[in-house]
């Protein structure tokens, strides 16, 4: 296959991209214990991942549409590719009589009519995701007078489940966080009168991953003596995304 002269070029821009992408995906506040006003995990926190990022927002299990549609003008004697990572999911070559093979893992596929279009999208129909964040590569090469061509688009998918609005309890001296029905797997933060972190060993957080999917429940437990002026407050995110502190009153 005529993958390897792309494979530096594309692994480069992998990492520049995953760099951008997480300066750029720093989530808000997602959900928050005892908060009034419910929001979505989803919608709050991603509300940096858009298309013109290069970040397209996947949900777990339902079909995922991956943009690349490159102006190339007249094709022929090329071939396409898609990686997540380092790892190929699809990959077509067309010759110069118009045959395609083509080659894919577990039905990724792109449109039909891809050379006439010059439209490379990818799409998932359910996509399982082992690894993350999940980084796409759509890889375009032409052979002409015995070299390559070839240029790298990036695609950057995010997938994420909701997690329930979060049921907030408190106890003697503790406060109990509970969650459930999300992914990835969450973090838990506390926060002591809207600016303090909790000592070093006040906190302890379970998720638990479901079983049959992908999603995980959350539960987390703080256990501090705050005086009844301080508010306590805590907010459910992603491991993978950097924190994000908002004040709020409980
Ligand atoms: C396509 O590639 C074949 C073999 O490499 C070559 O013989 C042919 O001339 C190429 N056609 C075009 C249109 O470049
Ligand atoms: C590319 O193909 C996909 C899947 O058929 C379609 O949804 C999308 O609108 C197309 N994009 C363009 C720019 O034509
Ligand atoms: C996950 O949380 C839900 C809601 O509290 C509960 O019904 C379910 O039993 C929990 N599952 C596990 C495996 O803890
Ligand atoms: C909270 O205060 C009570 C009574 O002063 C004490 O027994 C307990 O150890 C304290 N708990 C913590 C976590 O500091």
């Amino acid at each position: 296959m005529p993958a390897a002269p792309w494979r530096g070029a594309a692994l480069l821009l992998c990492c520049a991209c995953l760099c951008a992408a997480l300066g750029k995906l720093t989530p808000a506040v997602c959900s928050r214990c005892g908060s009034h006003r419910p929001t979505s995990l989803v919608s709050v926190c991603f509300s940096f991942c858009t298309e013109q990022r290069g970040c397209i927002l996947g949900e777990v299990g339902k079909p995922v549409l991956l943009p690349c549609h490159p102006n190339l003008g007249r094709l022929s004697n090329f071939s396409v590719e898609w990686r997540n990572h380092d790892e190929a999911v699809f990959r077509s070559l067309w010759d110069g009589d118009g045959n395609v093979e083509t080659w894919s893992v577990n039905y990724a596929r792109i449109p039909t009519d891809a050379a006439a279009t010059g439209n490379f999208s990818l799409e998932l129909p359910s996509p399982s995701f082992q690894t993350y964040p999940n980084l796409f590569t759509c890889a375009y090469s032409k052979r002409s007078q015995n070299h390559l061509k070839s240029l790298t688009f990036v695609s950057f998918v995010v997938v994420a489940a909701s997690f329930r609005i979060p049921e907030v309890r408190k106890e003697e001296s503790s406060y109990l966080c509970r969650s459930w029905g999300g992914y990835p797997q969450p973090v838990v933060y506390w926060l002591i009168d809207d600016s303090r972190q909790p000592p070093d060993g006040a906190v302890t957080t379970r998720a638990q991953a479901l079983p049959d999917s992908h999603l995980y429940n959350v539960t987390s437990r703080l256990t501090v003596n705050v005086s009844k002026d301080d508010t306590v407050s805590s907010q459910i995110t992603f491991k993978w995304f950097r924190r994000k502190n908002e004040k709020k009153r409980k």
